[in-house]
């Protein structure tokens, strides 16, 4: 019986002289303290010996057993390094939180301009972004080879398709299908071929503006604009309307809004001037009324555009149009 014993101990140690891994020690543990291991087995013959030897072989068997677990233990330290129990339930640890998705920025603020325009009764319309030629450019009276063409920069796709540079081809898309009166507002992604910088990419988003009906007036555009302005930028906020040149409005006008960063002032943000450039807009040019078979003897509307990625610039002191775009949630979080 100690025979026995003693025999279960030598193997023990060659076989935990040989372990390298956690594998191995498991592999060990189970030879000789699992369900099936050698201990195991022995205590099952115990009732079968004598009854004087019984109480002594226990002993033995125990001693083996603590002496083995306390021997797997120490190994397990060997192989998993010193920290290897205190590691095993770390309760200072933080509690794993799920992350909660947000709406990206650019999305929060067109959804803000849409509403504010809903508010004032407008519609949402929206257009292809891939687009022809013709209602890019020749419909909104940008004839081919005219200059102006230059500033609407594009991707051609084609002899006659393109990705839209600005959403003013959904004015023509809307015009086509309907009838005045018209109050609509067409948000939506446009491409120039610019090269990639702080303030310039080659995608971004617009919402256009229109609104046609039987004496519409300048001062209509200024009223709706400005109560936008407010709106978005808050009660003080003042708009300032620069004469301008689109080919698609007549009078045109660029539209700055007061400075938020300094309050007028004056700052880098600005340039020191106090006003910073938010949208194009002007009255629809009556070439553009026949262009889609409207009376422009009988019907007047206005017309804007305006880049998102600019008023969320604006609104949250963004100072470069990359972020947007990187999804670095560290920045995304934010919003
Ligand atoms: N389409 C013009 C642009 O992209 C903006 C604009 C829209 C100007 C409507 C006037 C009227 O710059």
């Amino acid at each position: 019986m100690e025979h026995k014993i003693e025999k279960i101990n030598r193997e023990f140690q060659e076989d935990i002289r040989s372990v390298e891994t956690a594998e191995d020690i498991e592999a060990v543990r189970v030879k000789y303290l699992g369900r099936k291991g050698e201990i195991a087995n022995f205590t099952k013959e115990l009732p079968d010996l004598p009854r004087e030897e019984k109480p002594i072989a226990g002993r033995a068997l125990n001693a083996l057993k603590n002496h083995i677990a306390k021997t797997l233990k120490e190994k397990n330290k060997d192989v998993h390094g010193i920290h290897a129990e205190k590691d095993y339930l770390d309760v200072t640890l933080d509690a794993v939180t799920k992350r909660i998705g947000k709406i990206h920025p650019l999305t929060q603020i067109a959804e803000r301009i849409n509403d504010i325009f809903v508010s004032l009764g407008f519609k949402i319309v929206e257009g292809p972004e891939i687009e022809s030629e013709y209602a890019n450019f020749e419909a909104l009276n940008i004839p081919l080879e005219h200059p102006s063409r230059d500033a609407f920069d594009t991707f051609y796709l084609d002899d006659k398709m393109l990705l839209r540079s600005h959403t003013s081809t959904v004015q023509i898309k809307v015009m086509s299908h309907e009838k005045p009166p018209i109050q609509a507002i067409m948000p939506g992604r446009v491409y120039r071929p610019d090269a990639v910088d702080a303030s310039h990419s080659f995608m971004f988003h617009q919402v256009e503006g229109l609104m046609v009906d039987k004496a519409i007036k300048f001062s209509d555009l200024k009223g709706i604009l400005t109560i936008f302005a407010k709106q978005m930028f808050g009660n003080d906020v003042k708009l300032r309307f620069r004469p301008s040149f689109f080919p698609f409005t007549e009078p045109s006008a660029e539209v700055d809004l007061s400075c938020i960063i300094c309050g007028q002032k004056g700052c880098s943000v600005c340039s020191r001037t106090g006003w910073l450039e938010i949208l194009g807009a002007g009255m629809v040019n009556p070439k553009v009324f026949k262009n889609v078979g409207y009376d422009p003897d009988k019907y007047t509307g206005f017309a804007f555009g305006m880049g998102v990625e600019r008023i969320a610039m604006l609104k949250y002191g963004i100072n470069d149009i990359r972020l947007f775009f990187e999804n670095d949630v560290r920045f995304l979080d934010q919003f």
